[in-house]
């Protein structure tokens, strides 16, 4: 009897705390809060910790969900976003006679919120549920839900919630940022469907600009969006058929936490909690940067990607709204702080004309009207004579004013549509002009030499070039500026093979020197097995590949069964080289640093840039070449495509590789660009420490450089890990972050990995890192340090079975990966 009254009353208690329903006799008030089923999910009243709040609790309340079992309170939806509360005690959300839920403020006798449909039985109840939705339902039968608050998205993008389009009453799903980190109400920015049908995503500025598109949905992805292909645990689908179109998602694993939401400042993110840091961490977001977001920093203001926060005043004007401005909301803008001339009503006797401030290197705000001018000082004139031109600029396609506000400025901009903007600003906002006029004059001096310099170089290079391919008799060029090189000569410019740069398992490399006195690096490949036509293609599309921080492939020779690639020679040879060779080493922190930077950005390139996604599948030390500046450049890309299966066997069998190698080389499952940050990774290991990652320790036992790593960061103590060459010479501060970023990176779970466009931000700043957990095979490797073979060596029987599972994952890779990675 006793156990089962005991049952009872616990499960009564246990119903008591964790209600989910509000129903016509109990509504919602105060600090209450219902909790979802499996108590994923909560709602009640919520108040923005940035808000206005008081000592005796009045503030802004806002009726939320939030997360009911993480530490960091986040919401996913909000009701009242307009029109807070401002005590919650005397507000309550409940059924009204009508069947819908409201939301009513007592003391006001007003009703601020209300799930406004019609529904037919007027006993309703609201229920949260653990998708985060609370869905208003007929009280006696579940399955009739008249509203679902998945359905009408605030700022976040829940798994199983739509965003699409119903094509019947034209009423669309959007996100919609708060207006700041305090205030929930529209912002504006918006992320929808396209309203006019087509199956691609556009991110607007006040429902008029689009500055970002997904590209249509091409079957499997976004066209734009190649990313989606990168397995981040998710079930993607879209629907589009003559009623509805929508984008759904959901969690390939149930118990990973995930959201997208759209930023106060305009950017789409998607977010991932890691328990193990107790954080959300970010791993997508678009556009790229934060300036690409249109009118981010309103009328007058200028984005700066290199000054936090991106958003500045241009020259001769303030914030409007500073508070907006503290809490991340730049959109207000800016205003003038002298008026203009002609905008003030005293005599021309007494104020001087206005004049120009010339602003070098921005992109030019939008709205550009054209003028008819001949010349800059025409331009200027003709708009001085328009009391409404606030700006002007003069370049190649002639003149053009800005009348109204100047919008979406840039900073340090040499993209497309930038130029010198010469801005209108009344005469007491600037010094006197006559020096700056001989600065000017110095500038065009100094501009017209270095064109001059500049055009010589160019032709000099032509010149050269066309010497060049003169001498060597180039039989035939394919893919553009690719040189097809005959073995003979090739031969003749490396006198015979003689001077041995290095070799690998996949071939050797000798230098050589073209008759203009280039210096080249020739890869003779060995065991290649493919016919001619498929290697011309794959060396073809090598060729196109170029990015500063990728060497650059010049020719290749493709004669009988002689398959050579030539590649411009590094005058620093490899990073290997310069790391692990010598006492003494030429590589200082900032060297290093820049090192991590420039492998991380032309990694990134191949990943995301390229037409076809190419996966390097072997970086290490080896392969990253230094010029004579010591920018590095990643050679070998594209190898694993040339090379086919046999690549994945050298890969795996080959010693000084395998401690690079992620984990799913050998689990067999397909590989992706995730195992190449998984290898940058360990290779960050040792650029900071300056030592092989396996190396023994100076005990003599073995160490495991990045467990000793992961340990000395979480307790704070990232300066020992060091390499002692350098004396402690480094900024603590990056020095941190390259630890965090590489423990990042060879996190075994490759959806846990950041993508390497996201190592780049880290690295330059644009993106905070949290706390990495450790590695569970760095755990493991911790408990039972014969592991630790696998990173250095392993047993014969043990290789073979690599090999088995290794060269089938390949064939997935590149069966599935070739198509899966076009990006249209
Ligand atoms: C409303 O919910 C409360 C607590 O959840 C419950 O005690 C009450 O019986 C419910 N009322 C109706 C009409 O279902
Ligand atoms: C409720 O919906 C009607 C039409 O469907 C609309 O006119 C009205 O403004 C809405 N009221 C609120 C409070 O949203
Ligand atoms: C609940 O509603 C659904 C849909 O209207 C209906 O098919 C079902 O029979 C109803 N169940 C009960 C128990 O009334
Ligand atoms: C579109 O909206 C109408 C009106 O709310 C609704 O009846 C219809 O079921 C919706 N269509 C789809 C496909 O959801
Ligand atoms: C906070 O108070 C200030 C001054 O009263 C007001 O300007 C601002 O809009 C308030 N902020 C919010 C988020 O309500
Ligand atoms: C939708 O179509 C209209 C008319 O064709 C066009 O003016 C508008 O710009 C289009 N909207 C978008 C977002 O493409
Ligand atoms: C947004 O557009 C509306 C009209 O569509 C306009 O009145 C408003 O000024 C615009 N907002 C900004 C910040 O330009
Ligand atoms: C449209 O697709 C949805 C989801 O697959 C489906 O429920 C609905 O019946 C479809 N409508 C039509 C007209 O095909
Ligand atoms: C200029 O002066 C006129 C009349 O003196 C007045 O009507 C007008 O409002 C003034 N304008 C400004 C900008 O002060
Ligand atoms: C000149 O400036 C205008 C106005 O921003 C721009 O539209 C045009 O593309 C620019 N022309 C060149 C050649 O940069």
């Amino acid at each position: 009897m006793a156990p089962l009254f005991f049952l009872l009353l616990f499960s009564q208690i246990f119903l008591c705390t964790a209600v989910d329903t509000i129903n016509s006799t109990a509504p919602l008030s105060g600090t209450q809060k219902i909790v979802s089923k499996g108590g994923r999910f909560a709602l009640g009243f919520y108040t923005p910790p940035q808000g206005n709040n008081t000592a005796s609790g009045t503030g802004n309340y806002y009726i939320a969900i939030w997360y009911n079992n993480i530490p960091l309170q986040t919401t996913v939806w909000t009701a009242n976003s307009d029109l807070p509360v401002s005590d919650p005690t005397t507000a309550s959300l409940a059924i009204g006679s009508d069947g819908n839920l409201v939301l009513l403020d007592q003391s006001k006798n007003r009703q601020l919120w209300s799930t406004n449909i019609s529904v037919a039985s007027s006993s309703t109840v609201a229920v949260i549920q653990d998708g985060g939705s609370l869905d208003l339902m007929d009280a006696t039968n579940s399955s009739i839900v008249y509203w679902r608050s998945i359905d009408h998205p605030t700022n976040t993008w829940l798994p199983g919630g739509k965003l699409g389009l119903n094509k019947t009453t034209g009423v669309s799903q959007r996100l919609v940022p708060w207006r700041n980190n305090a205030n929930p109400s529209p912002g504006l920015f918006s992320l929808e469907l396209d309203p006019n049908g087509t199956t691609q995503y556009f991110i607007q500025w006040n429902d008029s600009i689009t500055y970002w598109t997904s590209g249509p949905w091409n079957g499997n992805i976004f066209s734009l969006v190649p990313e989606m292909t990168a397995g981040y645990n998710y079930n993607f689908r879209f629907i589009n058929n003559v009623s509805e179109s929508y984008f759904i998602y959901s969690m390939k694993d149930d118990s990973i936490i995930s959201r997208f939401t759209i930023d106060v400042n305009g950017q789409i993110k998607q977010w991932t909690w890691v328990p193990a840091s107790e954080n959300w961490i970010l791993f997508w977001s678009q556009p790229r940067t934060q300036c690409e977001v249109y009118g981010l920093c309103g009328a007058y203001g200028s984005c700066n990607l290199n000054v936090l926060p991106f958003c500045n005043c241009i020259k001769g004007f303030s914030q409007k709204f500073q508070s907006d401005w503290d809490l991340q909301d730049f959109t207000g803008g800016c205003k003038r702080n002298v008026p203009l001339q002609c905008q003030t009503n005293s005599s021309s006797a007494q104020t001087q004309p206005d004049k120009f401030y010339s602003m070098v290197s921005v992109r030019l705000p939008d709205n550009a009207q054209s003028a008819v001018a001949a010349s800059s000082q025409a331009c200027q004139v003709a708009c001085l004579n328009n009391c409404a031109c606030n700006a002007y600029t003069y370049n190649s396609s002639g003149c053009f004013v800005w009348h109204g506000d100047l919008i979406n400025l840039q900073d340090q901009y040499n993209g497309n549509g930038g130029g010198t903007l010469f801005l209108r600003l009344a005469a007491s906002e600037l010094p006197d002009s006559k020096k700056s006029k001989k600065v000017i004059i110095g500038a065009v001096v100094g501009g017209v030499a270095a064109a001059l310099i500049i055009l010589a170089i160019v032709l000099f290079i032509v010149f050269q070039k066309c010497r060049r391919d003169r001498t060597l008799r180039i039989s035939k060029t394919t893919g553009g500026a690719l040189i097809a090189f005959r073995y003979s000569d090739l031969q003749h410019v490396t006198s015979n093979f003689s001077e041995k740069l290095g070799g690998g398992a996949f071939g050797t490399v000798f230098k050589g020197k073209l008759p203009d006195s280039t210096a080249i690096a020739v890869k003779r490949l060995d065991g290649l097995s493919q016919g001619e036509k498929q290697f011309r293609a794959e060396v073809s599309t090598i060729g196109t590949i170029q990015h500063v921080n990728l060497v650059r492939l010049l020719g290749f020779c493709s004669e009988g069964s002689r398959r050579l690639l030539v590649y411009e020679y590094m005058p620093k040879g490899s990073l290997e080289l310069q790391l692990f060779h010598g006492e003494t080493t030429a590589l200082n922190w900032a060297i290093r640093y820049q090192i991590a930077l420039g492998t991380a950005r032309g990694l990134n390139y191949l990943h995301e840039k390229c037409r076809d996604c190419i996966i390097h599948c072997d970086v290490k030390p080896d392969n990253i070449l230094l010029d004579e500046s010591f920018v590095p450049k990643v050679s070998d890309f594209g190898l694993a495509k040339l090379l086919g299966r046999d690549f994945s066997r050298v890969l795996t069998t080959m010693r000084g590789t395998r401690g690079y190698l992620a984990p799913e080389w050998i689990s067999g499952v397909p590989i992706t660009p995730k195992a190449d940050v998984f290898s940058y990774g360990m290779m960050l290991f040792e650029l900071i420490s300056g030592r092989r990652n396996a190396d023994l320790g100076e005990e003599g036992k073995s160490s495991f450089f990045p467990t000793l790593a992961v340990n000395k960061l979480q307790e704070g103590d990232v300066q020992t890990l060091l390499d002692p060459r350098l004396n402690g010479d480094a900024s603590a501060d990056e020095l941190t972050k390259a630890c965090k970023v590489a423990c990042w990176c060879i996190q075994d779970d490759e959806n846990a990995r950041p993508t390497m466009g996201q190592v780049v931000q880290i690295l330059e700043g644009f993106l905070d890192v949290n706390m990495p957990p450790v590695p569970r095979s760095l755990k493991v490797l911790n408990e039972s340090p014969d592991v630790i073979n696998f990173f250095s060596d392993v047993s014969s029987s043990q290789t073979s079975q690599m090999h088995n599972s290794t060269a089938s994952s390949q064939t997935k890779s590149s069966t599935s990966g070739g198509s899966q990675f076009q990006s249209s």
